[in-house]
């Protein structure tokens, strides 16, 4: 009896389990952007996955505010706005006002990270943490119950194309077993490296959402990846 009601919340525990794909537009075509918003909106992707790099937080530079409204103009999928830059705090706002329906901003950038949740929070848009490679998961345990998601990154932010770093599935389950514990429902979204090789595992770890970049522009079939990648072919 005990080990049926066991298995029964163990199966409602994983039906509950997301499976979303978030697109990085980082690798779509920047000269015919319209061609694959559309590709998404027309897609079984989940959200539209945008990179900000300040070329100072990160060694790169991508693209800024007016991009992420020109997207929003055609996107019929929430925005998941990832920010690379340093004191993210100063730019919250903006990114509101292009229409971020989610920001993420790093552990390692922020001195307050209570305080930024709570700033995002307030301005209508959901909130995450992203933690480097090599920042661990605990700490982040007591900000935990403040977050609407956790972005682990799997390669080290600045480019797409990098290899996945395998260690990321160990935080996977350790983040997963955290949220459990506090009985929450944050989010476990893990961004580097994704692709049809690794997808299935990282969602069996506890993922609840994919980000994949290259794996999802470069390949012939954007569409037919999209639902490899989310389980669903
Ligand atoms: C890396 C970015 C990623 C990147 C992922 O700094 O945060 O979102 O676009 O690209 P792939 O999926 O190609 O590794
Ligand atoms: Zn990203």
């Amino acid at each position: 009896m005990h080990h049926q009601l066991q298995k029964k919340t163990t199966k409602k525990l994983l039906s509950n389990m997301k499976k979303l794909i978030a697109p990085s537009l980082l690798s779509a075509d920047f000269l015919h952007l319209s061609k694959d918003v559309e590709m998404i909106n027309g897609s079984n992707a989940d959200w539209f996955h945008l990179d900000i790099m300040d070329g100072v937080f990160v060694p790169n530079i991508s693209f800024g505010i007016p991009v992420v409204k020109a997207v929003k103009s055609l996107a019929k999928k929430p925005l998941d706005v990832h920010l690379m830059i340093v004191e993210p705090d100063r730019y919250f706002e903006a990114f509101r006002d292009a229409g971020a329906d989610i920001i993420t901003f790093h552990y390692e950038a922020s001195t307050h990270i209570h305080r930024s949740i709570q700033k995002i929070k307030s301005l209508g848009m959901k909130a995450g943490v992203v933690l480097n490679p090599h920042s661990p998961v605990a700490l982040i345990e007591d900000i935990l119950c403040e977050s609407d998601l956790v972005l682990l990154m799997s390669v080290n932010p600045g480019f797409g194309g990098q290899k996945f770093i395998e260690r990321t599935f160990d935080k996977i389950v350790k983040l997963r077993s955290m949220i459990e514990v506090q009985k929450l429902d944050t989010l476990i979204e893990v961004d580097g490296g994704v692709s049809v090789n690794n997808a299935k595992q990282l969602f069996d770890a506890g993922a609840d959402v994919l980000v994949a970049g290259n794996a999802v522009f470069k390949s012939d079939n954007p569409v037919k990846t999209i639902d490899i990648l989310k389980g669903v072919l």
